[in-house]
């Protein structure tokens, strides 16, 4: 309850909770490890996983944006394959399902009715399912066979933040776990690169100013912003345009690189911010050569990339780290992008109009 939770020194809870994200990060790192300091999961979900022939991720708003890199992860590191569905959608359209389907229902809140009533119905039809969530004896934790828990803390703020980067952090442990048991070895060790993505947050965290700028100079004004990226990019331009939508209701949405051109280059004017998202070296130069076409017809462009990609245009560096947990890292600037300008524009940052923390109806 909001109530019980102080927001300190701080103006807003979603600043704050932006903040926690390294500590988050930590803390989930030693609340998986066992007393050897290796990365576990529950056994029992390991072997519901391997008696699957394919894993079906369900969830809604910023936790779906989590399935999506979630589903890459499990993909590469695990070679399970993976689908991902809107939960709303899903309710009503299930698809053709394969032989042996096991669900990951992604919650926050573990509340959200969308879920909940595809969780029913994947019990009706006897298929086991694991909900990834921050809050013990939600229900979707207790009508599902398991439970991993985001250990991220209370988050208050309507906007998620935390909370995503705590289920990515939570995917890619149960990803490496999953794959190891599958006899696969991990080319590096998880335990490390997570710290060194805590390391790399807490960078971020400090460069506040400068993202500030970034929104000052991008966002004070404008009607509009889209975000470009691909392969994980992509994803992450998909959550930093839902945060930017929700708090400062500017008209945002997120793109695949190549896919622009197939009709939301039509709306390219004379200074439309566009935001691209650089952290995977193969797609690299497809993005910059994405970027190349909106700034032929007018537009403004803030480049985000990883360093060791990074070139003199580019707006903002994040620092280096595993291709594979980089929406951890990169998500981070989009966060206080729009964050800053929800505050340019004199929107109420924690309770934005219209939108709910979760949302028990269908
Ligand atoms: C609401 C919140 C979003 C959240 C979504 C899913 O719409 O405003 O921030 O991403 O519900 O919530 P959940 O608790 O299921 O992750």
């Amino acid at each position: 309850d909001a109530s019980d939770i102080e927001k300190g020194t701080y103006p807003h809870y979603m600043l704050k909770e932006i903040d926690e994200q390294p500590l988050v990060i930590r803390k989930l790192i030693q609340k998986y490890q066992d007393e050897n300091g290796t990365l576990t999961i529950d056994a029992d979900i390991i072997k519901a996983v391997n008696q699957s022939d394919r894993i079906y991720i369900v969830a809604a708003g910023t936790s779906y944006h989590a399935g999506l890199v979630g589903a890459q992860m499990i993909e590469k590191l695990a070679k399970v394959p993976v689908e991902v569905h809107v939960a709303s959608e899903f309710n009503y359209n299930m698809p053709i399902l394969s032989e042996r389907p096991l669900f990951i229902f992604i919650s926050q809140s573990g509340e959200t009715a969308d879920s909940r009533a595809v969780l029913v119905q994947v019990k009706e039809l006897g298929y086991p399912a694991l909900t990834v969530t921050n809050v013990q004896g939600s229900t979707l934790s207790r009508e599902a066979d398991f439970t991993l828990l985001l250990h991220a803390g209370p988050e208050i703020a309507v906007a998620s933040t935390k909370a995503y980067t705590a289920q990515l952090g939570v995917l890619s442990i149960f990803a490496a776990v999953l794959a190891e048991s599958k006899g696969y070895n991990l080319e590096f060790d998880l335990v490390q690169d997570l710290g060194i993505v805590a390391n790399a947050m807490e960078v971020l965290c400090d460069q506040k100013e400068e993202l500030e700028d970034i929104a000052r100079k991008f966002l004070s004004t404008t009607r509009n912003c889209f975000f470009i990226g691909r392969t994980m990019d992509y994803y992450v331009g998909l959550e930093g345009a839902l945060k930017l939508k929700e708090i400062s209701y500017i008209q945002a949405e997120g793109f695949a690189g190549g896919e622009l051109k197939h009709g939301t280059i039509a709306l390219i004017e004379e200074g439309t911010p566009v935001i691209a998202i650089s952290t995977q070296e193969h797609v690299d130069l497809s993005i910059r050569g994405n970027v190349k076409e909106v700034v032929a017809r007018g537009a403004n462009p803030c480049i985000i990339s990883m360093k060791g990609l990074e070139t003199e245009e580019d707006s903002f560096v994040v620092p280096p780290v595993n291709e594979l947990l980089s929406p951890l890292v990169s998500v981070i600037p989009l966060q206080l992008i729009s964050y800053y300008a929800a505050l340019h524009r004199d929107c109420d940052v924690d309770k934005p109009r219209n939108l709910a923390k979760s949302v028990t109806v269908e």
